[in-house]
């Protein structure tokens, strides 16, 4: 293996894979002058359900977006209870706290970084209406106990599917087994539209509302008004938002979805040469996925103890960098936060098994768009700086 030591240019973390395909409908739609929301978008939600064997799907800008909306379609009110993960990205609890609710953590398996469901069972009060489980790095969540638990108390489940187009847990697609599913075509995501999120649901009703509820509250299909068919008058029914899908996004996802899988094995090669590479280090590597599941590989995670490894993990993190190589922290658990401990008075050690993980935690690139040089260079930068 050739010794680079230091690569020439910097290695960007999660940098999308972007292809011509995607180039050439995006100018296309330019071309048509049709930019908003429109039959690129009509397509890739077609193309998204289908390839996740789902009835319903409404595409919009955001995961955050489809999670705000999923909880309002979901009846959740003020005063309610929803119950997730402290290890994940903050736009998981923020999208609660949009929609009124409040947000209770219930902590981690240490493990498989997922949330526990012996913990969730702990936090449920006469208040709770939903779990919003985090189907984390793609790793699916134990869906058999949280549907259980959500069968019996009533609850309605909101899937966190940002890390998990590909997940699959005893032969269902992740984001189909609640009541929603919401998807990230953020730029780092496993597939990408710049920004962009897509929420599949069980029921037609709550698809109807959610779109609805994404352009402004108003009524069905509003965003044809201008078309040849002759101006058509619509209805506010409720007070919405501007969260719709343009199409010039559904250009780039709906080639990007055509190359989901090619992807998704691409980056179980990665996984499989890090595994290989980093298996005598001192470090703690990604559990092997859960018998009867698919994993998405969408981040791979490395615990750095300074007990094992003499390193703290921000010293590797800047070590990493100075090596030219982009790495990233998923995450800091959510109470680390100043804005949660003031508001909600969270505190990181009443969740200690997120709080460890966030404290040790780094990813190391994974994007389908490395090559194997790329790859090469990141392992020779993990060994070097340990
Ligand atoms: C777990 C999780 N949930 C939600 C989101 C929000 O996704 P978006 O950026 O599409 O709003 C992200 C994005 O990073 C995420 O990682």
């Amino acid at each position: 293996m050739e010794d680079r030591v230091i690569r020439d240019t910097f290695l960007v973390f999660g940098a999308p894979a972007i292809e011509d395909a995607e180039i050439e409908e995006v100018v296309a739609s330019i071309k048509t002058g049709w930019l908003g929301t429109g039959p690129k978008v009509a397509q890739f939600e077609r193309d998204f359900a289908a390839y996740k064997g789902a009835n319903y799907s409404a595409a919009l800008n955001s995961c955050t977006a489809a999670l705000h909306l999923s909880i309002l379609a979901a009846g959740i009110k003020p005063g309610d209870e929803v119950i997730t993960t402290p290890m994940t990205f903050c736009a998981t609890v923020n999208a609660i706290i949009h929609a009124g609710a409040t947000p209770v953590l219930a902590d981690i398996d240490s493990l498989t970084m997922n949330i526990d469901p012996l913990e969730v069972e702990t936090k449920i009060t006469a208040r709770t209406r939903a779990i919003m489980p985090v189907h984390f790095a793609g790793r699916p969540c134990n869906m058999d106990a949280l549907m259980n638990i959500a069968d019996r108390h009533n609850l309605k489940v909101i899937e966190d599917c940002a890390h998990a187009i590909e997940t699959r847990y005893k032969g269902r697609m992740a984001g189909t087994i609640g009541d929603f599913g919401c998807f990230s075509f953020y730029v780092t995501k496993n597939i990408i539209t710049g920004e962009g999120g897509m929420v599949l649901a069980q029921r037609e009703e709550d698809i109807a509302r959610i779109k609805m509820l994404g352009l402004h509250g108003m009524s069905k299909d509003a965003w044809m008004r201008f078309s040849d068919e002759g101006y058509k008058h619509y209805q506010v029914v409720e007070c919405g938002f501007k969260y719709n899908m343009m199409d010039l996004q559904g250009a780039i996802g709906i080639h990007q979805l055509t190359r989901v899988e090619s992807y998704w094995k691409r980056r179980l090669a990665i996984w499989e040469r890090y595994n290989e590479a980093f298996a005598g280090l001192p470090v703690t590597l990604p559990a092997p996925p859960e018998p009867d599941t698919r994993h998405a590989f969408h981040l791979y995670s490395i615990q750095i103890d300074e007990k094992r490894t003499g390193l703290k993990r921000d010293a590797f993190l800047d070590a990493m960098t100075a090596r030219n190589i982009g790495v990233g922290v998923h995450y800091l658990s959510i109470p680390e936060h100043p804005y949660y401990q003031v508001n909600y008075g969270w505190k990181p050690e009443e969740y200690p098994r997120a709080m460890l993980i966030g404290r040790q935690t780094v990813s190391l690139p994974i994007s389908a768009k490395l090559t194997d040089t790329d790859v090469t260079d990141v392992i020779q930068a993990v060994t070097r700086s340990l």
